[in-house]
């Protein structure tokens, strides 16, 4: 069942553009290609031979992204791969510019049945690579009241984590929490009535910790941080959006970190944001926020 969605809108296209210099004869790296959206663009400006490196985990993004993008050709080189692997797929110093645009596609978002939203019903998967073994149902009903809190904390920054985590423990005790709706319910029932605010549903923080632990979103930030840029060539660029606070602390942190070693020059002081514009256009892109460092 689809949630009524409207298909997956590239942000901060023309930003991101900008910064990569997009020009024919060069190789860019699209990091997290989803359905393709950036690296359509990035081909059509790179014509007639520049090539984009695509790496995509979820089997479904990437079969939207072969269609969109098979007009290119053998200008296009995908893998399904989890981003931390990209040294190995291309090597040391070999490409132009890098793209990682982190969180997720509307093509996931919007399929209830993946079980990552929590306005449709489905089952609790969660998975963004569905060759995992595990899915988030399986992290809601195997921790510990303990181990739940914890990442309901640290990947949601829940401040109701002790209460929704015991919520959590007691209802499965009766029956395990399968579907979506019914984990909305629990946090709804946790998180005292005069906390619930209109601008952000209840159940956001906890569906965003499940999911970003799952799918270990930020210790893959994390080694693609440490190692990725690594496969620029000198002079060559690495764009990152974000989509909260957390990735985009990493990603300044580090880009700062790389900076002082002399590795990188920031090219972005403060993030870019969508104009009010995009914003109107496409209100997933509210919480976007570019960055942009250059290897010396
Ligand atoms: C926001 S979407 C990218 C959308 C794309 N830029 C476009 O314009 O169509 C993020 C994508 O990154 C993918 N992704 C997230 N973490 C990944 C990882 N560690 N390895 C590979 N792909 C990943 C997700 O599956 C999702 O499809």
């Amino acid at each position: 069942m689809g949630l009524g969605g409207f298909g997956h809108i590239p942000v901060l296209v023309e930003e991101v553009m900008t910064f990569l210099r997009c020009e024919s004869g060069r190789t860019y790296v699209d990091a997290t290609m989803g359905g393709g959206g950036h690296a359509s663009e990035i081909l059509k400006r790179t014509a007639p031979d520049g090539v984009v490196v695509g790496v995509e985990w979820d089997e479904e993004a990437l079969s939207e992204a072969r269609n969109r993008l098979m007009p290119f050709g053998d200008r296009v080189k995908i893998f399904r791969e989890n981003y931390i692997q990209l040294p190995d797929l291309v090597g040391a110093e070999s490409v132009d510019g890098m793209l990682l645009d982190l969180g997720l596609s509307s093509i996931q978002l919007e399929k209830a049945e993946r079980g990552f939203s929590f306005r449709g019903e489905g089952p609790l998967d969660m998975r963004m690579d569905q060759r995992m073994n595990c899915t988030a149902a399986d992290l809601i009903n195997r921790l510990s009241s303990e181990e739940l809190e914890e990442i309901l904390s640290r990947d949601g920054e829940e401040r109701w984590a002790k209460r929704i985590a015991r919520a959590i423990v007691h209802e499965r005790e009766r029956d395990p929490v399968r579907t979506t709706q019914t984990l909305r319910k629990i946090v709804y029932r946790a998180i005292p009535r005069r906390f619930h605010t209109r601008r952000i549903d209840p159940a956001t923080r906890t569906f965003q910790a499940f999911r970003i632990r799952l799918n270990e979103e930020l210790d893959n930030l994390g080694k693609i941080l440490e190692t990725g840029w690594k496969v620029l060539k000198r002079g060559g660029r690495i764009c990152i959006i974000s989509f909260h606070s957390l990735e985009d602390r990493m990603v300044k942190e580090t880009f700062r970190r790389l900076e002082k070693e002399g590795e990188l020059r920031i090219l972005t002081r403060k993030p870019v944001v969508p104009s009010e514009e995009e914003q109107r256009r496409n209100p997933r892109s509210r919480s976007a926020k570019l960055r942009c460092a250059e290897r010396v």
